[in-house]
């Protein structure tokens, strides 16, 4: 069976309900439709009820960008999950590399994160990666094997299916400088391996792997034109209808 693909544009801290509205609009307007290729926009929270409303004559996917690790309760401040799929989402981002950074998200509660987006019903998309002193120093695979592998002790073998993996180098976030097509297969490879061992041969052929970090219209296609490259986790391009439809035509 082929391996789904994914074209994901990550929002993050962006837009203002008009834009957003804006944005959904263009994209709605533009969007032909690839049927093997799922586009997902993954907007703030306090945006999902309006987009997901507008997404509902479309076939673009909703997402969030992080939820808690708690399904509900008294943990104020926090996102249930299950509000989440309420919403209408599909998706959630777990473990992005700014809330590993910005609100000191660990392995294990990234993995206890996807784990609760799964059970209330959402596809996770778990984000790993290495700094520029890790890639430096050539410990990234150390690193990133850990994140996969406190990922794979935590959700079930039943619930593996459910996991999408976004290899996001965190010294390629932002900053223009996107890993080249070759050390983005070398991860992905890597990480695909790693999956095998941790949970068989059949999960880690089905899982898709993403790549995120400066994804733009010029260098989409090259990334997808790799192997175990089956999508793309957009930041700062996907803000931009024409540059996010280009993006996902060129998938
Ligand atoms: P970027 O962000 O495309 O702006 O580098 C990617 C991400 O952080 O998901």
């Amino acid at each position: 069976m082929a391996r789904k693909k994914i074209i994901a544009g990550n929002w993050k801290m962006n837009l203002l309900p008009k834009e957003a509205w804006e944005l959904v609009d263009g994209l709605k307007e533009g969007l032909v439709i690839k049927p093997l290729v799922e586009m997902v926009v993954l907007p703030q929270t306090g945006l999902l009820s309006l987009v997901g409303e507008l997404l509902q004559d479309s076939v673009i996917s909703l997402g969030a960008q992080t939820s808690s690790k708690y399904r509900n309760g008294a943990h104020t401040g926090d996102g249930s999950p299950d509000l989440l799929r309420a919403l209408g989402c599909r998706y959630a981002l777990s473990g992005h590399s700014e809330r590993r950074q910005d609100h000191g998200e660990s392995d294990l509660e990234v993995a206890e994160q996807a784990l609760s987006q799964i059970a209330a019903g959402l596809k996770s998309i778990v984000c790993v990666g290495e700094s520029l002193s890790e890639r430096e120093a050539g410990s990234y695979k150390e690193k990133i094997a850990a994140q996969v592998k406190a990922l794979y002790s935590t959700v079930p073998k039943e619930l593996m299916g459910e996991l999408v993996l976004a290899y996001e180098p965190i010294w390629a976030i932002g900053t223009g400088k996107t890993a080249s097509p070759e050390q983005a297969e070398e991860v992905h490879s890597f990480i695909r391996s790693q999956i095998a061992a941790l949970a068989g041969e059949a999960v880690a052929n089905l899982t898709p792997l993403l790549y995120g970090g400066s994804a733009k219209a010029d260098n989409a296609a090259s990334l997808m034109g790799k192997p175990n490259i089956d999508g793309l986790l957009v930041g700062g391009a996907s803000l931009k209808s024409d540059e996010f439809l280009k993006i996902y035509q060129a998938s």
